[in-house]
């Protein structure tokens, strides 16, 4: 479904990627694991296209999705027209609006009301909690519930292809596991999922594979119930 190859990325002078490869395909569920600094967020940005001066810059490489080079697609194209959603890092979401109102913007460019109503009835059943808060102001939410709120707004732009960025970030030990079993829900259902993550252990636990960034350069790859056992990755990731 995504196939990137020989990726190199800067930020002016800054070489954040040197040539990196990896796919994801149609119905999986991988993670891109590294520390702080080693081009996970990058990555996400460059597959959704974001312009400089903000944005990274391919500076070589290639991106396909379906077949399809992303590279010359403008940002609001990746979401509209092809298909893929970000859930940003740091969540992103509009916190004088209620958690109805911010789901209800994320469909704006969607055309099929009969499924966007049940995509409410879907974002609502697996995360009680924002039904429960539907008319509350999200910046009054919990940090886990506008975790929520963010993972459910991805799902209600109708997307097939879910980028997360660093879901757990700041989450307790409990929402964590929550999350990321909404997140394999999800998959299941059908949404194919990339998620960064810091967090080893719940990545390779509800992932299908795993790539380690280090230093912008994939180091180790392979399935994550492997990579899960593998001494290296067990020593720099899984303490
Ligand atoms: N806008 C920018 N301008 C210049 N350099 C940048 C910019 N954004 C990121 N970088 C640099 O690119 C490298 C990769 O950053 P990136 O944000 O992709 O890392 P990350 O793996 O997401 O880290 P973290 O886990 O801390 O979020 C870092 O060295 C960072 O300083
Ligand atoms: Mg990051």
């Amino acid at each position: 479904m995504l196939e990137v190859s020989n990726l190199h990325v800067r930020y002016g002078n800054i070489q954040a990627l040197h040539g990196i490869s990896f796919q994801v395909k149609s119905g999986e569920m991988v993670a891109l694991l590294g520390a702080n600094g080693a081009g996970k967020t990058t990555t996400l940005m460059s597959i959704m296209r974001l312009p400089p001066p903000e944005g990274p810059v391919v500076a070589e490489g290639a991106i396909r999705y379906r077949d399809r080079d992303l590279l010359p697609v403008p940002a609001h194209a990746v979401v509209a027209e092809h298909g893929i959603g970000l859930v940003p890092e740091g969540r992103h979401i509009f916190g004088n609006l209620t958690v109805n109102e911010n789901l209800k913007l994320a469909t704006y460019a969607r055309r099929d009301p009969a499924q966007i109503a049940s995509d409410y009835d879907r974002v609502f059943s697996l995360f009680p909690r924002l039904a429960e808060r539907r008319h509350q102001r999200s910046d009054t939410l919990s940090g886990g519930e506008q975790q929520m709120l963010a993972m459910g707004r991805a799902f209600m732009s109708g997307v097939q292809f879910i980028l997360l960025d660093e879901p757990s970030m700041g989450l307790s030990p409990l929402l964590m596991q929550e999350l990321f079993r909404v997140l394999k829900q999800l998959n299941e259902a059908g949404t194919t999922i990339l998620v960064v993550e810091q967090n080893a252990h719940l990545a390779l636990k509800y992932s299908h594979r795993a790539y380690v960034l280090e230093a912008g350069r994939i180091v180790i790859q392979g399935d994550s119930a492997e990579l899960a056992q593998n001494p290296e990755v067990r020593k720099a990731y899984l303490g």
